[in-house]
């Protein structure tokens, strides 16, 4: 663990979720924040230099949180000292005296805004502009039907889903204890909804922290639950516990285990570059450079040809990446069906309001898709049968 996440860690809980929130705040609008920081600075500050960051943590808190003045002055002053203070006094000054704008529409890093123009639109990179700004709407998935009248104000976009306009501690919410529902953006929820309702014995290839396990085993599936990560599974397994659901659990590293004997299904939600959650997790945004991104794509690829053989003649492999990124999803998807024809796609239906299957049948899912209602994280998933 390195000295921040440890710092991190032996916060008090209010004082973490403040440095969470401030964190968050900045990298949502980080290069808006830096613009402003360079119209008020007659020479650039360096990327890296101590009062560029303490004034981008204090915009982002006037921005995005409605500090008062005199509270982000005083805790910005003392993080920095002589020259480097009068500096960020004067800045700070400076910005606030003349008002600072609402940055409802933050730019993303210029890169990701190129990429995401060139595969998908500019009405796409608009869409995550304005999604960016606002931390996003809660979602529930329920095990049964029964405890979603526990929240007649959630709006259902789908089965087994309520959406909550709420912030804060979830384990506050009725049923929490009861483990009557989980925390799982509606996106993340499309997957496990494409493996038919027949599939007996359905492995769960990349499953901690379980959110897709929990909704096979809810759906009367006999799930294994395959990850590499043992703290993971340690969550997967407290998940279960919680919500009283069951599934086996194997500690492995899918590019090495093989099963006793093939499955009726395998979900494979691989790792990616999860770009497609950069509202919650705007830090995405600057971790996912293109190099990451065609690892990932090459780790993907792999985790499939594995995948695929673990399939039943006539079963499903449902592939899932929580991805903006073409890469990972529909190209990683044509390049695995160019070199296993004994493989077609099974075309999705519309599982959830707003999210209309793609021509090819797959479900890609958008920042433009259910604007008005909240939104949705970026996704892909496809439902493959392989020839009986
Ligand atoms: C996208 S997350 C899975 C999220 C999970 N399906 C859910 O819905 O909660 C990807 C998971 O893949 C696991 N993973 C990465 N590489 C793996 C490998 N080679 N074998 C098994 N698991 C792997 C990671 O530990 C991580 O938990």
């Amino acid at each position: 663990m390195d000295n921040a996440a440890q710092v991190a860690r032996d916060l008090p809980p209010a004082d973490a979720a403040m440095a969470s929130a401030i964190a968050g705040e900045t990298l949502r609008r980080l290069p808006d924040l830096d613009a402003l920081i360079d119209g008020a600075t007659r020479q650039r500050l360096p990327d890296d230099s101590k009062a560029r960051m303490v004034l981008r943590l204090a915009l982002a808190q006037k921005i995005g949180l409605g500090t008062p003045d005199h509270a982000l002055v005083a805790t910005a002053l003392p993080l920095v000292d002589g020259g480097p203070r009068r500096l960020v006094h004067g800045v700070l000054g400076t910005l606030l005296r003349k008002g600072l704008p609402p940055l409802d529409t933050p730019a993303l890093p210029e890169a990701v805004e190129e990429r995401w123009q060139a595969a998908w639109s500019d009405e796409v990179v608009q869409a995550a502009r304005r999604s960016i700004a606002h931390r996003p709407p809660l979602d529930l998935s329920f095990a049964d039907h029964a405890a979603e009248s526990e929240f007649p104000e959630g709006k259902s976009l789908a089965s087994h889903h309520r959406r909550l306009d709420a912030h804060g501690s979830i384990t506050m919410l009725p049923g929490f204890g009861e483990g009557r529902w989980w925390v799982q953006d509606l996106a993340a929820s499309l997957p496990a909804r494409l493996i038919p309702a027949s599939a007996k014995h359905v492995l769960d290839a990349c499953a901690a922290p379980g959110g897709k396990t929990m909704q096979l085993a809810a759906a009367g599936h006999e799930v294994t639950a395959l990850d590499r990560s043992e703290s993971r599974l340690a969550r997967l397994a407290d998940n279960l516990k919680r919500t009283g659901l069951e599934a086996e659990t194997v500690a492995a590293d899918a590019l090495d285990w093989s099963p006793t004997e093939p499955f009726d299904a395998v979900l494979l939600d691989a790792p990616c570059s999860a770009t497609g959650t950069f509202r919650r997790h705007p830090e995405v945004l600057y971790r996912a450079r293109p190099d990451i991104i065609e690892q990932s794509a090459e780790l993907q690829s792999r985790l499939l040809a594995r995948a695929a053989d673990w399939v039943k003649p006539g079963g499903s492999l449902v592939y899932a990446v929580c991805s903006l990124e073409p890469q990972e999803g529909e190209a990683q998807v044509e390049a695995f069906l160019a070199n296993r024809p004994d493989f077609r796609i099974e075309p999705a239906p519309q599982l959830a309001d707003g999210v209309t299957p793609h021509e090819r049948g797959w479900l890609r899912v958008l920042p433009t898709m259910l604007e008005a209602d909240g939104g949705l994280d970026g996704f892909f998933t496809v439902h493959l049968v392989r020839a009986a």
